[in-house]
């Protein structure tokens, strides 16, 4: 169990640049090899540090121990059939706590205090004030997904007054908060809520959920007029010509989305141009590797010291 200096490390990502890991890594570990491609090492390698690896390339790893995701989202390791039998330990940091509950704090109120109709009365030099702006405590934000992220945001927007609740798969609670928990609790969750902020992970059973089915069971009006969509959970998540047509028959009042079914978002989606939609290019809740590495590094020490891992995924639910 013990570390030594002829142990390697493999980084397994694909569509971030990932010399900055390995500039980090340096600092934090000098002493371990951090390499990109396995071809040289294979007996050597300990643990994988992975983000949307390529297919097969953690297979074939006599000697690997631990898989490391470095994101909080682990669907992208479940994307290659070939992962080996060893457990996965996803990113749980409150850097990337505090990043996405700014995300959610900035977009609840940004849609609460009628931002996008400000900016488009600002773009044709429009004097409005709409009087109808409601007060947090008259709006009510439900959060889909109450892990360590979706908590956290629920405590923040509780701070800030509003009413929350929340779902889960299993029942949780949460000072404050009205929860509901597995199938039969959605349609309660539902029938509530004027804003919907989605931090679920994608897994078989969550795949597609955000679609007509469930906006058809959230209530017509509310303070700010038909609900509002937040998605920073996973792009798998939601039916994207779904959302275009509850925003286009008032199902909908305005949705921000982070996430998209293909990223980066096609040229040519009419998401991109819809004037109730607000884009941000999978950005919620970057990991840093500056933040990140070191809690890594951390975590492979103490397991190395006999330790157990923490943050370990559940291959059965697939998060
Ligand atoms: P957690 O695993 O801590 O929490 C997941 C939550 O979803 C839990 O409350 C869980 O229920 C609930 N859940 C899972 N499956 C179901 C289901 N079938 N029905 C109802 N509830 C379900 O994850 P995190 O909070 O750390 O992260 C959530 C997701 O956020 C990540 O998986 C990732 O996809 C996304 N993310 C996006 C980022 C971005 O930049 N856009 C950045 C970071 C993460 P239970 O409590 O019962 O287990
Ligand atoms: C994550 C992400 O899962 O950045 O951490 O999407």
């Amino acid at each position: 169990m013990t570390g030594n200096a002829s142990d390697t490390i493999l980084l397994a990502v694909t569509g971030w640049d990932p010399e900055i890991w390995r500039t980090e890594f340096a600092k934090a570990a000098p002493s371990r090899k951090l390499v990109l491609d396995a071809d040289t090492d294979k007996e050597k390698i300990r643990y994988a540090l992975v983000w949307k690896q390529r297919q097969g390339s953690l297979a074939g790893l006599p000697n690997l121990e631990v898989i490391f995701s470095l994101g909080a989202g682990v669907d992208h390791v479940f994307h290659d059939q070939q992962i080996p039998d060893v457990p996965i330990v996803r990113i749980v940091s409150p850097d990337l706590t505090m990043r996405m509950s700014e995300y959610v704090v900035w977009q609840v109120l940004d849609h609460q205090r009628l931002g996008l109709r400000y900016r488009q009365q600002q773009s044709q030099r429009i004097w409005h004030e709409d009087r109808r702006q409601p007060a947090a405590h008259e709006v009510t934000v439900g959060i889909l997904g109450l892990g360590v992220l979706g908590r956290d945001a629920a405590q923040k927007l509780r701070m800030l007054g509003f009413r929350v609740s929340g779902w889960s798969r299993r029942l949780q609670t949460i000072e404050g908060v009205t929860t509901h928990f597995g199938k039969d609790g959605l349609k309660d969750f539902l029938k509530d809520v004027d804003i919907v902020v989605c931090l679920l992970p994608l897994t078989p059973e969550t795949k597609g959920i955000l679609s007509m089915t469930i906006f058809a069971q959230m209530k017509a009006e509310g303070p700010l007029g038909a609900p509002t969509l937040i998605n920073a959970g996973r792009g798998g998540l939601q039916n994207e010509p779904d959302i275009l047509s509850a925003l286009d028959r008032g199902m909908l009042s305005a949705v921000t989305l982070d996430v998209f079914n293909k990223e980066p978002l096609p040229k040519d989606s009419p998401l991109w141009t819809h004037p109730q939609v607000m884009i941000t290019p999978h950005a919620a809740a970057s990991s840093s590797p500056q933040a990140l590495v070191p809690e890594i590094v951390a975590q492979i020490e103490s397991y190395e010291r006999g330790e157990p891992l923490k943050n370990i995924v559940d291959r059965a639910a697939q998060y």
